[in-house]
């Protein structure tokens, strides 16, 4: 793999000295310090260009289009860790093509009593319970509104992953998710239904059949009364059984979804024996067979396309999720123990447009939180998952 003296200068800052200094800090509070400088650059144009200079962004090799958005590289930020939208242009800046902001849920809250987020450095795995703390649909769109008519318009395609209030009741979680994608409709390039956060009690239970199709009708139905449908994406559990999985796809192709991302945080702390366990869902290293498992085993039933996410921590990682027919990857875990390098050193292991997704013509490319441009039909894409690999399997198993 080649090696540039930006990346090995960013690994070295990292390493030796921001690492040091956040890790003396609890985990909420060092992502307090990084958001809060990430917001500062985001504010201002000259600091995102030197940002811009000094990362690796602006590498249209590995761009691809998938649910008819044209993404700059594969490599998106995960769920979570820009919750709020806060500082949408520096991910970009740093190198990400893409970035999911979330999770977003109708009405405001504050989320689980703290501490709920704990480092396993040994591991490089984070527990955390977070529980969907978040300002509430409203805040955000008025943000995302702010943004758009501003000269501070991140230049690469923002998902927005939208949750249940925890005071909603179950049964009316379809018309609570429904509330958030009317409201941010306009705002986003595409949206993630989120039922698999192990924080927020019963949300996985919405990943059963009669609950989910109560969701992806409501919002479908609004979608496809718009004069431009979004891409509308569900995210699972690694926790689920082959058989919920399939039920899962089933009804996400019967609600003509246009994707899936794969994996959340896992409930499975089997990794942690012997350490100080902690309530709450599992990420990073531990992570990566499990997620890995899903997605192959989601690739090999689907033709929609997925976004894999879970226990990506370097190159390797990475590439494995892609070889298992992965259309775009999610990094959040690797990121605080790998700091920024880590975007570049994945794409520098990348053969140029990796993946079955043929890159589309510029004018296809999909203006960012504009809400102007239409989206390929995901029935149009090619099929990324090679026949060969559609083996059958009862459990997952590894590329
Ligand atoms: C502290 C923390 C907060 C998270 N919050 C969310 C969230 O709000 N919504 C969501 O869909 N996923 C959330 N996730 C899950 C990540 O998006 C990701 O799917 C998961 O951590 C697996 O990827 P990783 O191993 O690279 O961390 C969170 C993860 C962490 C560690």
């Amino acid at each position: 793999m080649k090696h540039d003296p930006r990346s090995i200068l960013w690994t070295l800052a990292y390493r030796a000295l921001a690492r040091p200094l956040l890790f003396q800090l609890s985990p909420e509070a060092a992502h307090h310090v990084v958001m809060a400088g990430l917001r500062v650059i985001s504010a201002n144009p000259g600091l995102l260009e030197m940002l811009r200079l000094a990362g690796s962004a602006g590498d249209m090799a590995h761009s691809r289009e998938v649910f008819g958005i044209r993404f700059p590289n594969p490599v998106g930020l995960a769920a979570g860790f820009d919750k709020n939208a806060e500082a949408l242009a520096a991910w970009g800046a740093l190198g990400f093509g893409f970035v999911e902001a979330g999770t977003i849920t109708a009405k405001a809250q504050p989320g689980n009593p703290t501490p709920r987020c704990f480092r396993y450095p040994d591991l490089k795995a984070l527990v955390n319970r977070m529980g969907f703390n978040n300002p509430g649909a409203d805040a955000v769109a008025l943000r995302l509104e702010a943004l758009r008519d501003s000269d501070l318009r991140p230049r690469v395609p923002v998902g927005l992953n939208l949750g249940k209030s925890k005071i909603t009741p179950l049964y009316e979680a379809a018309a609570d998710y429904l509330h958030s994608f009317r409201r941010l409709f306009d705002l986003g390039d595409y949206f993630v239904i989120n039922v698999s956060s192990p924080n927020t009690p019963g949300l996985r239970t919405l990943q059963g059949r009669e609950e989910l199709a109560e969701i992806f009708k409501a919002l479908q139905g609004f979608n496809r009364t718009q004069s431009a449908a979004k891409p509308l994406l569900v995210k699972i559990a690694p926790d689920l059984e082959p058989a919920q999985i399939e039920d899962v796809l089933a009804l996400a192709e019967e609600h003509r979804l246009d994707g899936i991302v794969a994996t959340n945080t896992t409930l499975d702390h089997s990794a942690l024996a012997g350490r100080r366990d902690e309530t709450g869902g599992l990420s990073g290293a531990p992570l990566r067979h499990r997620a890995t498992g899903v997605v192959r085993f989601v690739c090999s039933r689907t033709r929609l396309p997925v976004i894999a996410s879970g226990g990506i921590m370097d190159a390797d990682s990475a590439r494995e999720k892609l070889d298992c027919g992965a259309a775009l990857i999610q990094l959040y875990t690797g990121y605080v123990y790998r700091g920024p390098a880590l975007v570049a050193e994945i794409l520098r292991s990348l053969p140029p447009n990796q993946s079955g997704h043929t890159p589309a013509s510029a004018s296809s490319s999909r203006a960012i939180i504009s809400g102007l441009s239409t989206c390929t039909p995901s029935a149009l894409l090619p099929n990324k998952c090679p026949k060969s690999r559609r083996s059958p399997v009862t459990r997952y198993s590894q590329c």
